[in-house]
């Protein structure tokens, strides 16, 4: 941490996720997590599109607790089947399912299908001086008929991101934060930060 460095709070639960986020804007900001500012609320994530998933997480934050913050929100869209899971895929394979089950139901419909293109978006929603900003990243690529590598979390054994022929799992965390959805949504929200503090 460096005290000469704005913070800001990162609205996720996700380790991974703020693992990923304090990498990317090392030595802009100091990243906080939700358990930094003594915050355990389960966020619902009620709307129908990223963006406003994002903008829920972000606003609770800065509305109970006053601070500048950040929130993501990520979707798999898969060519093949009209745009699914997308805003849905957290829960993909139902309420209370683990990464490991919506892999296996996203293979399962993807069995003995070509085209297994898809796309990673996500939405960061920052609100920070109380006005409030939005930052879109996305990364295009191809669903794997396995599970490749152990790295990253969610879809990333199965999402293997164009130019490439290993997944995200298999990647140095470095080289997918570079080309991610995420990497690109926080490397505008840093240059908006840079220009802003
Ligand atoms: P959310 O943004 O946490 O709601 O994520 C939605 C779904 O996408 C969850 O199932 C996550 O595990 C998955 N997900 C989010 N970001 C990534 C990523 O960078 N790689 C793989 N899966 C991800």
């Amino acid at each position: 941490m460096n005290s000469n460095l704005p913070e800001i709070v990162f609205a996720t639960n996700n380790p991974h996720k703020l693992e990923e986020a304090r990498a990317i804007l090392a030595g802009m900001v100091n990243v906080l997590s939700l358990e930094q500012i003594g915050c355990h609320d389960d966020i619902p994530e009620t709307a129908e599109t990223l963006a406003g998933n994002a903008l829920i997480k972000a606003r609770w934050i800065n509305s109970k607790y006053g601070v500048d913050c950040f929130a993501d929100d990520t979707g798999l869209m898969v060519d093949a089947l009209d745009g699914a899971p997308g805003v849905y895929s957290a829960r993909f394979a139902g309420k209370h399912c683990s990464p490991a089950d919506n892999i296996r139901l996203l293979l399962e419909k993807l069995n003995g299908v070509d085209n297994r293109s898809a796309k990673f978006s996500t939405v960061v929603a920052l609100i920070l001086d109380g006005r409030e900003h939005l930052f879109e990243g996305s990364v295009s690529g191809h669903i794997a008929k396995d599970l490749k590598g152990a790295a990253g979390f969610g879809y990333d054994p199965v999402f293997v991101p164009e130019n490439s022929d290993i997944s995200f799992a298999e990647m140095k965390p470095e080289d997918k934060n570079s080309i991610s959805h995420r990497g690109r949504a926080m490397a505008k929200l840093a240059e908006f930060i840079s220009k802003n503090r």
